[in-house]
């Protein structure tokens, strides 16, 4: 069946904002009647913050960029929606620094957060932060890194000595931006000139921007977003032409940190079932994927398959010149036209195997349908418009969003 796609985060977890999360960083919210009215500006400001503040776990990030550890020596690295005292993609890469050789990491925050500076605890209850002069409390903020050493000498580079690091070494930088942190602006962009890759959990509602911003940049990026995504002419523009690709995680559930609330049972079950507190703001997103330009092994492998093409195993749709194949193991290996595949396929997607020829839209927007429904051919008739329809037994059927590809080597 064709589903509506969800276009939200927070709509596709369930969450909610009407009621805050009731944890201690999220106090800002709670209190006394004067309180509440700046509780409500601050849900306020949520709202138009477009629910962008959903924070990723530090295990997560770690599982991905396990795989890519080669590509980042000798680079210099910007997390531009990370606030270095929350984000975890900061601590990442400095904690890190060494073992990755990285030749720089710049992380930037965004002002307008209605969380901004105040939770996460990157640095814990490291109370020798406190004595610091001069960290913006509401500014946003960058951070340059240019050299670690492992100070307290005990054989590793972590968190506490970042901490020392900021304090001591003349060679790094943390200073207050004179704007607002907004990728977009100029002192943000000129920070990207100077990165080669990017790495970044960005906010969802801008996330065609903030694609288009990279690859106008031309820069190397390794970043999470929505499947949904997938689905947006331009990001599928260059998943067509091979200039952005998925990570290895593809279709996760993840448990992110967030300030919206979600009291859905099996939310909490899920959050719960992952080891985390969702009393303590902690949701369940799904459908989440890691989207990049840089080399995978995974994108170099040849998908093996087993089925020869038939008619009848094999539909042609109704309203497309292509077959149906309701799994990616299903592909017939002998089939030499257009083949429509479920999205998922892009997980397993290798660009010397197959041609991606574009995706069986709504809008149709490469013009690629053969046959528009009205009235006439079915009661549902906007349903089946909605994408590829196979007849079964006589009855127009939409299935779910597919992707039309060519296998470039057909084994006959
Ligand atoms: C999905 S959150 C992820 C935060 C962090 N990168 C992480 O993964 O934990 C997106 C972040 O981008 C920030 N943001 C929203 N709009 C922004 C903009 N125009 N420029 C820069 N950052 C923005 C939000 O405040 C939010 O903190």
């Amino acid at each position: 069946m064709y589903g509506r796609t969800p276009s939200t985060r927070a709509e596709i977890s369930g969450a909610n904002d009407r009621a805050p999360v009731k944890s201690p960083r999220t106090s800002l919210f709670m209190g006394t009647e004067k309180k509440k009215k700046s509780s409500n500006k601050n849900l306020h400001n949520a709202n138009k913050a477009k629910k962008d503040e959903f924070y990723t776990q530090l295990i997560d990030i770690e599982k991905e960029l396990k795989h890519y550890k080669e590509q980042f020596k000798n680079k210099v690295v910007y997390c531009n929606c990370d606030d270095p005292f929350e984000s975890n993609f900061f601590k990442y890469f400095a904690s890190n620094f060494k073992a990755l050789k990285l030749k720089r990491l710049i992380a930037t925050s965004y002002k307008p957060s209605p969380i901004a500076n105040t939770q996460l605890g990157l640095f814990g209850d490291d109370k020798t932060l406190e004595s610091i002069k001069g960290r913006p409390k509401t500014n946003a903020n960058k951070l340059i890194i240019n050299e670690v050493d492992d100070l307290d000498g005990d054989g590793a580079f972590d968190i506490r000595d970042i901490a020392e690091q900021l304090k001591k070494n003349k060679n790094n930088e943390w200073s207050p931006l004179e704007g607002d942190g907004d990728f977009r602006s100029p002192e943000s962009i000129e920070l990207l000139k100077q990165a080669d890759i990017v790495v970044t959990n960005p906010p969802f509602s801008l996330f065609r921007e903030y694609i288009a911003q990279l690859i106008e940049h031309n820069k190397k990026f390794l970043i999470l977003g929505n499947m949904n995504a997938i689905t947006y002419k331009e990001v599928f523009k260059l998943i067509k032409e091979n200039k952005l690709w998925s990570g290895y995680g593809f279709n996760m559930s993840m448990v992110y940190k967030t300030p919206y609330n979600n009291d859905l049972e099996a939310n909490k079950q899920f959050v719960k079932g992952k080891g985390y507190n969702p009393n303590d703001g902690y949701v369940k997103v799904p459908a989440v994927n890691w989207y990049t330009n840089l080399d995978t092994g995974k994108r170099h492998e040849n998908l093996v398959f087993y089925k020869k093409y038939s008619s009848k195993e094999y539909p042609k749709y109704d309203n497309y010149e292509a077959i149906n194949v309701d799994k990616v193991s299903d592909i017939p290996m002998d089939y030499e036209g257009v083949i429509g595949v479920p999205i998922t396929f892009l997980d397993k997607y290798n660009p010397d195997q197959f041609e991606i020829i574009w995706i069986a839209d709504r809008q149709n927007s490469e013009g690629l349908r053969i046959k528009t429904y009205t009235i006439e051919d079915a009661k549902n008739y906007n349903d089946l418009n909605r994408g590829p329809v196979v007849s079964i037994n006589g009855e127009l059927k939409v299935v779910y969003m597919r992707i039309l590809i060519k296998n470039k080597k057909p084994q006959k």
